[in-house]
């Protein structure tokens, strides 16, 4: 299997990065392939709301150009799309909202019994690293979550909080077996 992973925090080196890169290990030992994407390093602008996309129907049709279609390529050809992002004021960082908002280009005829999607039938994760707890906290950002695959109607495998964090060194074992079970319901919905 492809799987995609897609990094939001900008820390290269943090707790997310560091759950995740447990969760690729599993992937990989079990010999399956992994590309991650770290959206530091791409250029994803905001969505321009210009809705030109809405005048393609086979294919995505955004006008900007910057790394945001390439990413889509990445994750159209994988079997499953790993979003991985610490918590930000409840939500999302900027970086990953804005690849989020992007996906407006993906989706055709939404609310209409045509509505498709170029990330149809994948299996998707949500990966959260925060500091606070799980309750009145990190609860926006799955809801969010699942929001977002009905609209790109993919398989959401599940949501995966690791809460309390602090720094990277001191993640203990609940979060590498947070990565492995997330490794395991990939594989195995
Ligand atoms: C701008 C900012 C906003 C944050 N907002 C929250 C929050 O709303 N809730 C929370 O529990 N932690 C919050 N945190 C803490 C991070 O989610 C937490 O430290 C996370 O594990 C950092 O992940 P990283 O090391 O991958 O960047 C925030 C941190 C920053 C820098």
């Amino acid at each position: 299997m492809k799987v995609t992973t897609i990094l939001g925090s900008p820390r290269k080196k943090g707790n997310t990065a560091t759950v995740l890169g447990c969760f690729e290990e599993d992937i990989v030992r079990r010999g399956h392939e992994v590309h991650r994407i770290n959206i530091v390093e791409s250029d994803v602008k905001g969505c321009l709301g210009c809705r030109a996309c809405d005048n393609a129907i086979d294919y995505p049709g955004c006008v900007q150009k910057d790394d945001a279609m390439a990413i889509f390529d990445r994750m159209i050809e994988a079997e499953a799309v790993v979003y991985a992002s610490p918590l930000f004021c409840w939500g999302f960082t900027s970086q990953m909202k804005a690849l989020i908002d992007r996906h407006f280009c993906l989706v055709k005829n939404y609310f209409t019994p045509e509505h498709k999607s170029f990330l149809e039938n994948k299996a998707t994760a949500l990966l959260v690293t925060c500091t606070g707890p799980i309750k009145n906290n990190a609860d926006l950002i799955q809801v969010l979550f699942d929001r977002l695959n009905r609209f790109v109607k993919c398989n959401m495998v599940g949501k995966y909080i690791v809460p309390f964090c602090t720094k990277p060194d001191a993640l203990g074992s609940e979060a590498r077996e947070t990565a492995k079970k997330m490794a395991e319901d990939i594989l195995h919905p």
